[in-house]
Order: C-alpha cells, then sequence, then structure tokens
C-alpha cells in the first residue's frame, strides 16, 4: 500500500495509546446470576474468527469451550505464498500504527512486527509516472505544494479528524460498550457525520470539503484503487480509512499476518475444526430441571463426514455473501438469508518473480537506479492494473536491502481481472515463476446503503462480517470481533446497559 511519509500521529490519538496502556478491564463487579455458557461455536478462522475466540474467552472465562470451523485456511484472507526461498503476503498486508487490537494481539502472542524497509512510492497514469517520491522529505513537501496547494495538508486534517473520533471505539470497549448494528457503532464514534460518511461517496464528502476534482483525480483515486481496488465512489468512511492507509508507520507481521490467526487460536485453547459448516438450526430441548433449553444445532462436513454438535451460542465470522459462504439457516424467526444482498469486489492478486520492464512505466530512468516500491495508478479507461508493488519477504533476513529494478526480484500487481500472458509479457522483460489468486476481497461499496446486516442475527447468534460494510480491514473485523463477545456476554446475562447507550463520548469524558 502507499505510504506518503507526511504524517504525524494525532496527540489525541497518543493520549488515548497512554490510556490503552493503563486501561481498566469493564465491569466485573456486576453480580453474575446465571451459570456461563458451556460450549461457542464460532464459523471462520480468519482474523475475525480467531479474535472472536480472544474475546469470548476474555468475557466468558477459561472454562468455556470454543470450537471454531474452518473450511479453508487459517487465516482466511491473510495469506502468504512461496516463491523462490521466501514467503509473501499475497492478502491483507499492512496494518495502521493505531490498529491497538492488532497491536495487543501480537504483544499478548510475543510475535515481533516485521522490520521495517522504506519504501517509495510512484502515480501511474497509465502511459508515465506524474508523481515520484523522493528520499528527502521536503522535496516532497513542495513538489505536493506546488501541483496541489495544501490540499495535501488539508487531507492529512481531515483524515486525522476522522481517526480521532473513530478512536472513542477503543476507550467504549474497554469499558465494556457494545452496539446491536453497524450504523449504532458508527454512530458512537462520530456521531450523524459518520452517519453521512457512510451513506456519502468519498468524491461528494471530499467535494463538500473543498477538495479539487483534480486532487481528488490524481492523489485521493490511486489510493482508493490500491487499497479497495475501487474508485472515489466508495463510501467516505472506508475511504478515509484507505486514506489513513497511506500514512507512515505501517506495520505487518513478522512471519506473516496470519501466524496472529493460529496465535490467538492456540492462546484460547480453540479446538480448530477442519469443516465447512452446511447448516445451523435451532432446537428446544427439555431440560432435566424441568422447562427447556434451546442450542443451535452446527452441521458440518469434514474429512471424516457429516456430523453436527450443540452450541449455546454461535458467532459467524465469514461473510455471508454470494461466493463467500453458502450457510443455510433454519427454525429461526424472523429468517436469516444464506446470502444478503451486496457483492464483494474481485481484486487479483499477481505474484511475479521476475525483471521488470521499467519503459512499461514510461520512464527513463535505468533499471539499477529504479528503487520506486510501489506504483499506485490513476483511474483512466486503459489502466489494466490496480497497483504494482516491490514485495518483500514476510521476514526480513539480516541485513536485506530491497533489490532495484534491474535485479530478479518478486513483483505484486492488483487487478480486477486475472493478467493475461501477453499483459504479463509486457510488463516484465522476463519471470520465471507466478503466482495467482482472486479475492473475493472487499464488498463492493455503492453508497447510499439501504441496510447493513445487524450484528445480532437471533438470540445468540452472532455475525461479525456485518461491519465489513463500513469499511474491511484487519483491524474492522478485530472491533467487531470484541463487539460482538460484547454482545454475547451482556445479552447471556442480561446487562442491557452496556448495549446501544446514547451520548457516550460525553458521559465517559469525565473517566478519562
Ligand atoms: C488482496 C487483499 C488486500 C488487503 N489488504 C489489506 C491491508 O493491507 N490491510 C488490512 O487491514 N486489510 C486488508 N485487506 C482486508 C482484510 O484482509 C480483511 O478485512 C480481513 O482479513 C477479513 O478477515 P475476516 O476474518 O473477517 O474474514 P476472512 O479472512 O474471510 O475469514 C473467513 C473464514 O471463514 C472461512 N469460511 C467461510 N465459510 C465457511 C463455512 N461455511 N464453514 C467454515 N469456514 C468457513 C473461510 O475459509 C475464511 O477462512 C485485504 C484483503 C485482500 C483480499
Ligand atoms: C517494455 O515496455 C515497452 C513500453 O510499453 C514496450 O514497448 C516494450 O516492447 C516492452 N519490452 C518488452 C521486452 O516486452
Ligand atoms: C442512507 O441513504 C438512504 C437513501 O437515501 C436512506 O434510505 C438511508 O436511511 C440512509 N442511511 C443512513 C444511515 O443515513
Amino acid at each position: 500500500m502507499a505510504v506518503m511519509r507526511l504524517h504525524t500521529l494525532s496527540l489525541r490519538a497518543l493520549l488515548l495509546l497512554g490510556f490503552w496502556q493503563t486501561g481498566r478491564r469493564s465491569l466485573a463487579s456486576v453480580p453474575e446470576l446465571k451459570e456461563q455458557p458451556k460450549k461457542i461455536a464460532v464459523v471462520g478462522a480468519g482474523i475475525g474468527g480467531t479474535a472472536a475466540a480472544f474475546y469470548l474467552k476474555q468475557e466468558f472465562g477459561p472454562a468455556v469451550k470454543i470450537d471454531v470451523f474452518e473450511s479453508g485456511t487459517v487465516g482466511g484472507r491473510l495469506a502468504t505464498v512461496k516463491m523462490g526461498d521466501y514467503e509473501y503476503e499475497t492478502g491483507g498486508s499492512v496494518i495502521h500504527p493505531l490498529n491497538l487490537h492488532m497491536k495487543e494481539f501480537i504483544e499478548k502472542l510475543g510475535i515481533p512486527p516485521r522490520k521495517d524497509v522504506p519504501s517509495k512510492m510512484a502515480i501511474f497514469d497509465g502511459k508515465e509516472l506524474v508523481f515520484e517520491e523522493s528520499d528527502w522529505f521536503l522535496i516532497n513537501f513542495f513538489r505536493l505544494l506546488w501541483r496541489y496547494g495544501f490540499s495535501f495538508l488539508r487531507m492529512q486534517m481531515w483524515v486525522e479528524s476522522i481517526l480521532d473520533k473513530f478512536m472513542r471505539i477503543y476507550q467504549y470497549q474497554q469499558y465494556g460498550y457494545s452496539f446491536s448494528t453497524v450504523e449504532r457503532l458508527v454512530h458512537a464514534m462520530g456521531g450523524d457525520g459518520f452517519l453521512t460518511l457512510l451513506n456519502q461517496t468519498l468524491e461528494e464528502s471530499m467535494r463538500g470539503e473543498g477538495f479539487s476534482q483534480v486532487f481528488i483525480n490524481d492523489i485521493v483515486s490511486p489510493i482508493t484503487r490500491v487499497n479497495y481496488g475501487q474508485s472515489v465512489r466508495i463510501n467516505a468512511f472506508v475511504g478515509a480509512v484507505s486514506l489513513a492507509g497511506a500514512d507512515s508507520g505501517l506495520w505487518a507481521v513478522d512471519g506473516g499476518n496470519k501466524r496472529v490467526c493460529s496465535g490467538l487460536l492456540y492462546h484460547t485453547k480453540s479446538e480448530l475444526i477442519s469443516a465447512k459448516v452446511t447448516s445451523i438450526s435451532y432446537t428446544v430441548r427439555p431440560s432435566k430441571k424441568g422447562g427447556s433449553t434451546s442450542f443451535y444445532e452446527v452441521n458440518y462436513v469434514g474429512e471424516s463426514g457429516a456430523a453436527h454438535s450443540l452450541y449455546d451460542i454461535v458467532v459467524i465470522a465469514t461473510p455471508l455473501h454470494q461466493g463467500k459462504s453458502d450457510i443455510t439457516f433454519s427454525g429461526l424467526t424472523p429468517p436469516i438469508p444464506s446470502h444478503y444482498p451486496g457483492r464483494y469486489h474481485q481484486t487479483v492478486s499477481t505474484l511475479v518473480q521476475g525483471m521488470l520492464n521499467v519503459s512499461f512505466l514510461g520512464t527513463t530512468e535505468p533499471p539499477s537506479e529504479f528503487t520506486v516500491s510501489e506504483v499506485l495508478t490513476m483511474d483512466s479507461k486503459g489502466s489494466v492494473i490496480n497497483s504494482l508493488s516491490s514485495l518483500d519477504p514476510v521476514h526480513i533476513p539480516e541485513g536485506y536491502k530491497r533489490p532495484p529494478a534491474s535485479h530478479t526480484k518478486v513483483w505484486k500487481v492488483f487487478s480486477p481481472q486475472p493478467l493475461t500472458r501477453e499483459q504479463l509479457d509486457s510488463m516484465f522483460l522476463s519471470y520465471d515463476s507466478v503466482s495467482e489468486t482472486q479475492w473475493l476481497a472487499y464488498p463492493t461499496y455503492r453508497p447510499p446503503h439501504r441496510k447493513i446486516p445487524p450484528f445480532i442475527l437471533h438470540d445468540r447468534l452472532y455475525y461479525i462480517n456485518a461491519l465489513e460494510w463500513a469499511a474491511s480491514a484487519m483491524e474492522m473485523s478485530a472491533i467487531s470481533a470484541r463487539n460482538v463477545a460484547l454482545l454475547a456476554h451482556h445479552r447471556w446475562h442480561e446487562q442491557n446497559r452496556k448495549i446501544d447507550q446514547e451520548d457516550l463520548h460525553t458521559r465517559l469524558r469525565g473517566e478519562l
């Protein structure tokens, strides 16, 4: 992703970081009359499902048994592939410095962040590189100032003001507050202004803030294209997340981001069940003490055939959309569809080990001096690719230096369609291996949005990926996982005053 080394972290955000470190645990003093749940199922072992296992253990204590179902590989959209001697990220790759849950996970698991290798960005208009970052901060600063006036600085201030409000979620969650819908969660962070962000395009919002169309086309659109494979017509909330993804200080997990998922499973002593969940139904049974108890029956198909188990609580941690998962729900009112409306956007991630044809980028620089690592692209008619980046391995060996373009090395191309042989041949002078992954990567964002699916699907059946319709990112799945764990806990113990509280920001201000 893009890195523009011009950003400073907001002061308020840093204060919150301090708060985070010393923050206290939620409630616990409330007398708990009801027994804890015995068994919880989580469907999906991506970052959302494994983070849910972590927070569910935190809420319900060590005795609860958690089964995590996974039909593919642990990590889901966090995945690596091997090229030559090293592994490389092919899915979700970078994490923002203020993504506090991801930070907490690696600290708890004792996994270090990956060593930083400085990057250098350029923007390609389909014919040539129209902007190329220099190694010198001041040169970048004056180049941007020359072309766009203060737009660049104003954009950073705009994103920072949104990020400041976004950070409130950590305080709410620290105090144990949860939300039943995406709209309520987003409103608690930033009020009506945030709901408008959700319902407007990034372009509309930025035009409303006085940014020029030229600036939006030249700078903003390449950033949304690299991060979400889509234009500036995505919603302004995910747009702001995308622009924050152009901040400095982005990091990744040493050895691959998916290590967090397997680490969380191990840490929480969850049982990984390698099976595909096919259907979930609700059953009521007479209990020993008289009366009745109800369970969710999870039906699944694994290597040893079909089976089913009963659970007190079920958490769905995979998108309920076309092409993503097919789970049938039965015996539930109101009924839950297998697929909610809305599609996931295809991004093809092609890793190529080879030698780049730098003339393809219209540059006359000799390849031995071409050290750009991130090429973003403008939204032009003939543009085949969304981005091109020089990849570093998931673990940076001692003394590693990113080679220039004159060397054979690993490049990553994002494109909406698979690259043809001809396209590869024109971009690379030679290549010895190619690895292609076709992702249904993130929602196709088309605001205004009619209705985002709820976090609560049924009494004790929850859904994490609803929050992706505000924005899709590792941290968003983690935030949603914590929200769902809190919801599950409060609803189990009937503590409604921790759900959907209005005006939390004002009420908690005194608590800081
Ligand atoms: C190419 C690409 C680049 C990205 N870049 C970034 C980035 O730089 N930074 C960032 O923060 N985010 C990025 N993202 C987004 C990020 O990867 C996702 O938001 C995040 O990984 C979603 O995690 P999740 O656990 O919610 O879903 P998933 O990772 O999709 O996990 C769902 C899991 O459920 C499993 N499953 C599905 N159906 C069933 C079933 N019926 N039974 C059992 N298991 C089932 C799936 O196999 C999958 O493993 C990127 C995504 C892509 C694809
Ligand atoms: C490299 O790219 C240029 C410009 O697109 C093209 O004319 C040339 O044929 C390419 N070289 C190779 C070897 O494909
Ligand atoms: C978004 O806009 C649509 C259509 O204009 C409207 O129906 C919906 O209620 C709006 N949602 C929010 C959260 O404002």
